[in-house]
């Protein structure tokens, strides 16, 4: 939210109150704004005047979520806000505005980069990838989330890994409102039994073109963004290769043969089992081709599960999900790369005790538990892998377990925006055959070096 929206929301608020704006001019300009009927009208409620209210003399503390991109039709985060402000936001004068995020990951941050260096507050509640806590602890720009907020009792019934990924120095920068995990989704109806190596995707997709079944065999992320880094260590992971000495992170190790092969082996899909264009390619653009039902395979988020069975996707009922594939002569098996999102208090906001009032509800049974239901978001919460609703609705949930537990993170650090920057430059390069993948490497190897020494 620009600053110019939120003093205009702020201007309402007053006038409303006051009794000096018509309810009708107040939705007039709430849509003006930019904000949804629903948002506008529940804001509209929330402005009533409430009693027990954490803004003192009954008024309303007005708060901004800025999170990802939310890709469902209605929004599951639209839905979990207004759930909020219905109940605990009412009783506790809190009213919740959620704001859409942008597709790339990357984008969102030079977005958050901007307001925290300016220290502003337009946004309270921030979404932030999980590649992210470290480079927000050593900046300062969120405030602790404490023991007494949410003791270790609470924490122990999460999620560890993602629960981690919020620790920077002993310290829990973020809550962990959900993790995710690269998937191989397939199509039953034209694969009997799933690839267990990356040689068995290539030809099972070459077979599923030829055979007329299918227009591509594989799409995935390739464009120049944070995404083409989840596929890359995946494949690499695969492969049996790292990006950095799991022992000693000082020294990269990605200059290896694990990883010329894993790289000349993404190169050599584009243009053949994959379309050309997959270098241009973030999860929705894949996951559209996949609901047209165009594709033998995908790799995707669990997000696309839920999608990819909604009424209007070609693929409704046809397809299922796998692990992450292994190559050359590994024999370790797959692993997905952990992704997710983690929520965090901007620094700079006076309304912090607000803020981890609605972090509170959205890491709660009720949140979690429709996110998984209606959003095939695989959450935090442990209890909902085992929860008989979620498992009915969204029978992904039965297959995880495993899957998390092989899947592995990219590199930590507070200078992962770098890191990834070096690997998306030369990565893309090698897709788009501009540098040999030896010379990716290399140039990667050097680059990553000169960052973590
Ligand atoms: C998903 C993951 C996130 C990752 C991003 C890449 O949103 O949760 O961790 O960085 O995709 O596009």
């Amino acid at each position: 939210m620009t600053p110019e929206r939120r003093d205009a929301m702020d201007e309402m608020i007053v006038k409303i109150r006051s009794g000096r704006l018509t309810r009708r001019s107040f939705l007039e300009r709430a849509t003006a704004i930019g904000l949804s009927s629903t948002a506008a009208v529940s804001l509209l409620e929330a402005c009533g005047g409430t009693s027990g209210s954490t803004g003192g003399n009954g008024s309303t503390v007005n708060i901004v979520w800025q999170s990802e991109k939310d890709s469902t039709t209605p929004s599951v985060y639209q839905s979990v806000t207004d759930d909020f402000n219905k109940s605990v936001g009412h009783q506790k004068g809190i009213h919740v505005t959620w704001q859409q995020g942008p597709a790339s990951t990357n984008d969102l941050l030079t977005k958050y980069d901007d307001m925290l260096r300016a220290r502003s507050h337009s946004i309270d509640v921030m979404s932030i990838d999980v590649v992210y806590p470290a480079e927000f602890a050593a900046n300062g720009w969120s405030k602790p989330i404490t023991n007494t907020q949410w003791p270790s009792s609470a924490r122990s019934n999460y999620l560890p890994g993602p629960i981690q990924s919020c620790t920077f120095q002993g310290n829990l920068v973020a809550a962990p409102l959900r993790t995710d995990l690269g998937l191989m989704y397939y199509r039953k109806d034209i694969i009997t039994t799933p690839p267990e190596t990356w040689d068995d995707l290539v030809s099972m997709s070459k077979d599923a073109v030829a055979k007329g079944k299918t227009k591509y065999g594989y799409v995935w992320q390739g464009a120049q963004y944070e995404g083409i880094v989840c596929d890359f260590v995946e494949v690499l992971y695969g492969f049996g290769g790292t990006i950095l000495d799991p022992n000693d992170s000082k020294k990269v190790t990605i200059n290896s043969p694990a990883a010329q092969q894993a790289l000349a082996a993404m190169v050599s899909w584009v243009g053949t089992i994959s379309p050309a264009a997959v270098t241009t390619y973030q999860e929705d653009d894949a996951r559209l081709v996949w609901q047209n039902g165009n594709s033998a395979f995908m790799r995707n988020w669990p997000y696309a599960y839920s999608l990819g069975n909604a009424s209007g996707s070609a693929v409704a009922g046809k397809f299922d999900i796998h692990g992450l594939l292994t190559g050359g002569s590994n024999t370790d098996g797959g692993h997905s790369c952990t992704g997710g999102w983690n929520l965090a208090i901007n620094a700079y906001t006076p309304n912090s005790d607000a803020s981890w009032e609605f972090i509170n509800y959205l890491l709660g049974p009720a949140a979690q538990k429709k996110l998984a239901i209606d959003a095939s978001q695989t959450v935090t919460l442990q209890s909902v892998y085992d929860d008989s609703d979620v498992l009915a609705k969204q029978p992904l949930f039965g297959k995880l377990k495993p899957i998390l537990q092989n899947a592995r993170p990219r590199p930590v650090s507070p200078r992962y925006p770098d890191l990834s920057n070096v690997l998306q430059q030369h990565l893309y390069a090698a897709l788009k055959k501009q540098e040999t993948p030896s010379a990716a490497l290399s140039a990667i190897s050097s680059g990553l070096q000169t960052l973590v020494s």
